[in-house]
């Protein structure tokens, strides 16, 4: 009976050595952050910069960039060339296509210092209001857009399209990659299927590139 009460703790005695295990471990941690001020918060590093040329739309740009800086800020924002669209900024869109070197890419996953002396070709290189390219004629005559945003990465995108078809290049869907490819419907469906429409006006876009196609045959 004695040994038991020996062992015996209370509520109460739990609570005691709790407080008291707290006040020994607080006080060392308030005299060590007393001894040792705080540092002087460090400068944040300052930015990489790297000096690129390359080619838009046929003429020769230089600029000074951070090298964090993506293709397409450099395009919207360091060269003012804003009709390549920026959707989600994460390669899901296709909002932000443009051509390097004959090849369309997703401008918001490529980072501009790795293009120097690159071909880049946005939609302002493709064709102005007075001058449309028939891929863009194609595109209002068949209501191929609604709110427009994600108009001139479709239409990069689909010029894109028939040159691949063109140069024999196979997609998911060609059954045979030893026939001549053809630009149907389903070929040029699963080559857009990178550019989303939020507006849903996939159908006339298939139209309008599909017309192109026929005129180009
Ligand atoms: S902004 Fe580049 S894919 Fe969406
Ligand atoms: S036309 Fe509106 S998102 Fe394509």
């Amino acid at each position: 009976m004695a040994q038991e009460k020996a062992f015996a703790v209370t509520r109460r005695d739990v609570v005691v050595a709790g407080a008291a295990t707290a006040a020994a471990t607080a006080v060392p941690f308030r005299v060590s952050a007393q001894a040792t001020p705080p540092a002087a918060a460090a400068a944040p590093p300052a930015a990489t910069t790297t000096s690129i040329g390359f080619t838009v739309n046929g003429a020769e740009r230089q600029l000074t960039a951070d090298n964090r800086l993506t293709l397409l800020d450099a395009l919207r924002e360091s060269l003012q060339l804003t009709g390549t669209k920026k959707g989600c900024d994460h390669g899901q869109c296709g909002a932000c296509t443009v051509m390097v070197n004959g090849r369309r890419i997703n401008s918001c996953l490529s980072l501009a210092v790795m293009h120097e002396g690159d071909e880049i070709e946005t939609i302002e290189g493709i064709g102005t209001p007075d001058d449309l390219d028939p891929m863009q004629a194609a595109f209002i005559a068949h209501d191929g857009y609604q709110c427009g945003y994600c108009t001139p990465g479709q239409i990069c995108s689909a010029k894109a399209v028939l040159d691949e078809i063109k140069a024999g290049i196979p997609s998911h869907v060609t059954a045979d990659i030893t026939a001549e490819m053809r630009p149907t419907a389903d070929e040029i469906r699963e080559r857009m299927s990178g550019n989303i429409c939020r507006c849903g006006a996939y159908a006339n876009i298939l139209a309008a590139i599909t017309e192109v196609s026929e005129s180009n045959a």
